[in-house]
């Protein structure tokens, strides 16, 4: 499929889904507030790529990125409560040590780039086409 629709419906503050898009996993997280209070302050740290959380999101509660590291291409660890999120508490990479922070921007470690968004749009107020 070219396209993956998503219920957000279902997903709780603070949590985390992971949906499969054209082979690859995204992952879609509903920010807390302090999250996005974070991401937005982050905006003006030393950024390896920077860019502004507002260019990153929609609506500034959900994150959809695609869970591939920038390094080698593991699937970084933050999705599940118990996973660890790194020291941006974002995202963790464990294969050689990246850290993402809660806008999936990377802050620590070898991958070069932020984690991607892909194109996505809202079709309803709880529902997103990604692609
Ligand atoms: Fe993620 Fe190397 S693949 S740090």
């Amino acid at each position: 499929l070219s396209t993956t629709d998503v219920d957000l419906a279902a997903i709780q503050p603070g949590q985390a889904v992971t949906v499969v898009w054209q082979g690859k996993p995204v992952f879609v997280r509903y920010r807390t507030e302090a999250e996005i209070a974070q991401a937005a302050q982050d905006d003006s740290a030393h950024l390896r790529d920077p860019q502004k959380d507002a260019d990153r999101v929609t609506k500034p509660e959900w994150l959809v990125v695609i869970g591939v590291c920038t390094h080698l291409g593991c699937v970084p660890l933050g999705q599940k409560p118990a996973d660890p999120k790194g020291e941006f508490n974002g995202w963790f990479c464990p294969c050689h040590g990246s850290h993402y922070d809660t806008s999936g921007r990377i802050r620590k470690g070898p991958a070069p780039l932020n984690l991607p968004v892909p194109k996505y749009a809202f079709t309803t107020d709880t529902t997103i086409r990604i692609g």
